[in-house]
């Protein structure tokens, strides 16, 4: 069983929260830049609610894998598939669906300003604290958890429940009936 931790209509008012409070510094010519696989539906969502506020972006997508099927954070990231468009001189604003460890974003940030980006904001959907090894902070952060593992909303356990449409906690009794 899943355990629903936030409903579809908390993440709905959530994300109409962010896309208000990103619109008020919102720069022109912003490349939005979702991480994939894990941010697909909270950047979907959250292009459209930047919409009712007003804000187009330019949105192109990165694959970097750092966990594999499991739930440990392996330590080493690959890019699996960049972005096309170019940064340089640009306003990025990063998204992905969880800050953990931060060596995902981390590496990502650094990619990014290395290419030349103006500046870097990163948003998330979820933010575990207190797991960080790497020196970054989100700018903007839907719901703050506890440590536990979460699936859905994007978020997977070895690719499943990425389609749930809430944010779910995955207790231990149902990792083996994955695997
Ligand atoms: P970090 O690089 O350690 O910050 O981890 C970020 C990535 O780990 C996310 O993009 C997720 O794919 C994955 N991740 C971290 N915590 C969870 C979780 O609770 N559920 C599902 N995926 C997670
Ligand atoms: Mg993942």
């Amino acid at each position: 069983m899943i355990d629903v931790l936030y409903s579809k209509e908390a993440i709905d008012r959530r994300i109409q929260e962010m896309a208000q409070e990103l619109a008020k510094d919102w720069k022109d010519n912003t490349i939005l830049i979702a991480l994939l696989k894990g941010s697909f539906v909270f950047t979907a969502d959250l292009i459209r609610a930047l919409y009712t506020v007003g804000v187009s972006p330019q949105i192109d997508f990165m694959t970097l894998s750092s966990y594999g099927e499991g739930m440990e954070s392996s330590g080493s990231i690959v890019i699996q598939k960049d972005i096309t468009d170019t940064v340089s001189g640009r306003q990025v604003l990063l998204v992905d669906d969880i800050l953990e460890s931060g060596r995902t974003l981390a590496l990502a940030k650094q990619l990014l300003l290395e290419r030349g980006a103006a500046q870097v904001k990163v948003a998330v959907m979820l933010e575990k604290p207190g797991k960080r090894v790497m020196d970054i902070q989100a700018d903007i952060v839907g719901f703050v958890i506890s440590d536990v593992f979460v699936v859905g909303f994007g978020l997977d356990y070895a690719n499943y429940y990425r389609e749930l449409p809430f944010i779910g906690v995955l207790k231990e009794a149902d990792y083996d009936t994955i695997t």
